[in-house]
């Protein structure tokens, strides 16, 4: 029988757990564990970034995504059925103080990028500083178009959001569409105001409406 519960289900083959135990090893906080230090490197290569990160969970590597992208009383547009709002145990609200604004997935996993736009905040006190676009690729199983991936990222570059993307699937989105990881991540990016807000500029450019 197989068990489509969920593609987490799948269990290690033996060459993996032989790989595993065969790995090179050493103290990663002195930079010595070679296997993650190639895992790293290879990840970065992939999804051509200067740098790549290693997480033992998705649930963890979301989190300090999120909590990088966004302060306390800070916002990010994400699905209502996105993992990194619904299924992380408020992980960015309990820990971050992020606020979170859901919308609607559409039936194709987008985000539809009028709604992205009307949830924006406007630059004002009133309201939670909207700073991150967060999508998910694959979405419940669906492949995420590269079309919609390059307006949402333009949608971002107006509005001065970074874009995040949840990847826990996001290999199976490039082998699906016969194209690099790079493609994928190079939508992938901060705002350019970024570092200036975080060290308390004023001056960020005010919101157009
Ligand atoms: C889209 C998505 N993001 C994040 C996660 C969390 O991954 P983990 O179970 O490794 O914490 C999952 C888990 O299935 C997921 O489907």
């Amino acid at each position: 029988m197989i068990d489509l519960r969920s593609d987490t289900v799948t269990l290690h083959t033996d060459a993996i757990r032989q790989a595993m135990a065969a790995a090179d090893v050493g103290d990663d906080v002195y930079g010595d564990d070679p296997t993650v230090a190639a895992l790293k490197a290879d990840g970065a290569r992939l999804a051509a970034k200067e740098a790549a990160l290693f997480f033992p969970s998705g649930t963890q590597a979301n989190l300090v995504a999120l909590l990088t992208h966004c302060q306390r009383g800070e916002e990010y547009i994400v699905g209502q059925k996105a993992h990194n709002y619904l299924f992380e145990a408020g992980g960015t609200a309990v820990l971050g103080s992020i606020q979170p604004q859901p919308l609607d997935f559409a039936d194709d996993a987008t985000l539809p990028l009028d709604t992205v736009s009307a949830a924006i905040k406007p630059d004002d006190f009133h309201f939670a500083r909207t700073l991150l676009l967060s999508l998910e690729n694959t979405h419940n199983g669906k492949v995420v178009p590269q079309d919609y991936l390059r307006q949402a990222w333009e949608l971002t570059r107006e509005w001065q959001l970074s874009l995040y993307i949840d990847g826990a699937r996001v290999f199976n989105t490039a082998v699906a569409q016969g194209i690099p990881l790079s493609e994928i991540s190079q939508y992938c990016e901060y705002a350019d105001h970024l570092p200036f807000q975080r060290i308390g500029c004023p001056g960020r450019i005010p919101f157009v409406r």
